[in-house]
């Protein structure tokens, strides 16, 4: 029976939401811990594509039960049209689905704020997704947040959000934004809450009944490891704990109640947003863009690109405790004919060990590459290792190695057939 924490090992995006939904037959209970609806977990289930940004992916597989835990920030009205959504798509969202009272809730003077902060900062912004992420988890730590459980008593929420809408209108009005409306806000939460009510529930409670009823949990990690707020490039990261430790407290569940943590990366790197990213190259972006590949799913925006950077994966197997490992988007290398992978950096003429704390000194560093010949054949149709071309074999294991893992799963293409174990 393993408990499996599955985190991204970049800078998010790395095909997650497929490997989840892949996992999730084995699974019962699929767990968000963290993050909120900036995430965007695409999943292709069939001819059918499903872009999940609050609700895990496990609720595209019948007889799977889902929760949103408490580290998770929450848009009320967001959370009801993506469920809405999933109806209309045919997937049946009831009972299989439960949300921490602990979860914050994500309000529009959160995005408002959002914004006016991002203008604010002019060229030196962060490139958020715009979805009120950091100022609700800011409220959060500063004590001052709403929760699903006030939401559930609207005569408490009434009186909060009174409060905090009055102090987030000074703040808006004070960076030339414009105010929000408290009764607007008010009516459509209340309306939300209200549909959100049979879902709600106190999720250490049912995660730990769980685990007596030996259930295997699988948590979805948001985001990836150099977003995360402790251990990411920071300041330009989100506001979670995007690595393996903020499924426990994210959850609630105890530490020692999870087996394994899975490492998700792609067979390159991507970034959106603004920061460092040492090993960005143009001529893979265009390459990768030119075959309609790396765009948001949350914003649409295009991603930055580059080259495997395994210095970053190999502090990322560290600060997770990365035990297996799953490529993705291998096949987005299919036609390169000489592939280069970042072994190290180098930092005012010496080699550093791992990626420097501060975003100045990431920025400066060099990468310095291992060339790899390409396998320039299709892999998409590929069902196991061994029909990949050696090439492509060589890379998959090179970049397991160097990042220092049990290689588990390498992905070739979004369908769930498209995926190789190994
Ligand atoms: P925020 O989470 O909206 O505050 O954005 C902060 C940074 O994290 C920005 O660079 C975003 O582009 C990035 N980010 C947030 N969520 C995701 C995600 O799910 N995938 C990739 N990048 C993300
Ligand atoms: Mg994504």
């Amino acid at each position: 029976m393993a408990n499996t924490v599955l985190v991204g090992a970049q800078w998010g995006d790395e095909g997650k939401g497929k490997i989840i939904d892949f996992l999730t037959e084995k699974a019962d209970i699929v767990v968000r811990s963290q993050g909120g609806n900036n995430a965007g977990h695409t999943v292709l289930a069939g001819d059918k594509k499903y872009v999940l940004h609050l609700i895990p992916s496990g609720i595209l597989r019948p007889g799977k039960q889902c929760v949103i835990g408490n580290g998770v920030v929450l848009d009320p009205v967001a959370l009801v049209e993506e469920i809405e959504g999933l109806r209309g798509q045919g997937v049946a969202v009831g009972s299989n689905l439960v949300i921490s009272d602990c979860a914050h809730l994500v309000m529009p003077y959160h995005r408002a704020l959002d914004s006016a902060k991002e203008l604010a900062k002019g060229k030196n912004k962060i490139g958020t997704t715009g979805r009120g992420i950091g100022p609700t988890y800011g409220d959060k730590v500063a004590r001052t947040g709403l929760r699903l459980a006030d939401l559930m008593q609207p005569e408490i929420f009434a009186a909060k959000l009174a409060t905090r809408v009055e102090e987030a209108n000074a703040q808006l009005k004070a960076m030339g934004a414009e105010a929000v409306s408290y009764k607007a806000i008010l009516d459509a939460s209340l309306a939300a809450g209200e549909k959100l009510r049979p879902h709600v529930v106190n999720s250490v409670l049912y995660l730990h009944k769980a685990l007596q009823a030996k259930k295997e949990l699988l948590f979805e990690g948001a985001q990836g490891t150099f977003l995360d707020i402790d251990h990411g490039t920071y300041p330009y990261v989100t506001s979670s704990n995007t690595t393996a430790g903020g499924a426990a407290t994210g959850s609630g569940v105890p530490p020692h109640r999870i087996d394994t943590v899975l490492g998700v990366m792609k067979a390159y790197t991507t970034r959106v947003g603004e920061g460092p990213f040492p090993t960005e190259n143009s001529e893979i972006a265009d390459l990768l863009h030119g075959m309609g590949r790396e765009f948001g799913a949350t914003t649409g925006r295009a991603r930055r690109c580059g080259w495997f950077d395994a210095v970053s994966t190999r502090y990322a197997a560290m600060v997770n405790g990365i035990d297996e490992i799953a490529i993705t988007n291998l096949d987005g290398l299919d036609t390169v004919e000489t592939i280069k992978v970042c072994v190290d950096y180098q930092l005012d003429g010496q080699t550093v060990e791992v990626p420097p704390s501060d975003y100045q000194r990431l920025s400066a560093c060099q990468p310095v590459y291992i060339e790899m010949p390409g396998w320039k054949t299709p892999t998409d149709q590929c069902k196991t290792f061994a029909e990949l071309p050696k090439a492509a074999q060589d890379y998959a294991r090179k970049i397991a190695e160097l990042t220092g893992g049990k290689l588990l799963i390498v992905s070739v293409g979004a369908h769930r057939d498209q995926t190789i174990v190994l």
